[in-house]
């Protein structure tokens, strides 16, 4: 954990009761290990697609869907998101939850390496989420970038890794490889000039960048 327990008890608290399919959700994460975006990063995620008014929205890592309903909840009429994920009971399951939490009409999910995916999108987003395999941060980027408008918005998120990439070394669940890889990856994108943006000790970690 990032912050003290006393503060992520809090702010986890001034969240609303999640609905009873974002609890069984969160429920079916607990009980099969799947990790997914803590509610803070769901919420902080929410309300960065509504800041934006993101209509396109592009995610890597769908998992079981927790992400993708908190974004897809906040698009307009006629939105969309993109979400790919690579294991196919995960993906099997977020179009069931997806489904009857009433939003698969807004999501676009693609069982597919985004690697491959993202080469053949030929379209703009105004908001990216990248969530996937940590090696691949990079991939992912590189094939994202393109395609986020001009004042579009990024988020990625455990850019922290439980506080230990501002360590700097490793603790048993994140290894000095990864903890290097990320900030490298930190690094490129909020000093390479295409990206404004930040890191925000909210969950894992969550950068957050508005392409230039
Ligand atoms: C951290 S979980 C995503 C959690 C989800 N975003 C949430 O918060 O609800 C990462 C997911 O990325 C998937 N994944 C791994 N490599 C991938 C790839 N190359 N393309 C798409 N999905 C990938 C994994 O199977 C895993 O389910």
């Amino acid at each position: 954990m990032i912050v003290t327990e006393a503060v992520d008890r809090y702010t986890e608290s001034l969240r609303d009761e999640p609905d009873p399919v974002l609890a069984e959700m969160e429920r079916h994460a607990a009980r099969d290990g799947i990790p997914i975006v803590v509610p803070q990063t769901g919420a902080l995620l929410h309300v960065l697609a509504l800041a934006v008014a993101a209509r396109r929205i592009v995610e890597v890592g769908t998992a079981i869907g927790v992400s993708t309903l908190y974004l897809a909840r906040a698009l307009p009429p006629g939105g969309k998101i993109l979400s790919f994920e690579v294991d196919e009971e995960r993906h099997a399951a977020a179009r069931s939850y997806l489904k009857r939490a009433g939003a698969l009409d807004r999501a676009d999910l693609r069982l597919q390496d985004a690697r491959e995916g993202l080469s053949d999108v030929g379209e703009q987003f105004d908001m990216a989420f990248i969530d996937g395999v940590k090696a691949q941060y990079g991939d992912y980027f590189d094939r994202l970038l393109p395609l986020l408008r001009d004042g579009g918005l990024l988020a990625v998120d455990n850019v922290l890794m439980g506080g230990t990439v501002a360590e700097g070394r490793g603790d048993g669940r994140w290894t000095e490889e990864q903890i290097r890889s990320v900030r490298a990856f930190n690094q490129r994108l909020l000093g390479g000039g295409q990206l404004t943006g930040t890191v925000t000790p909210v969950g894992d970690g969550v950068l957050v960048a508005v392409k230039r």
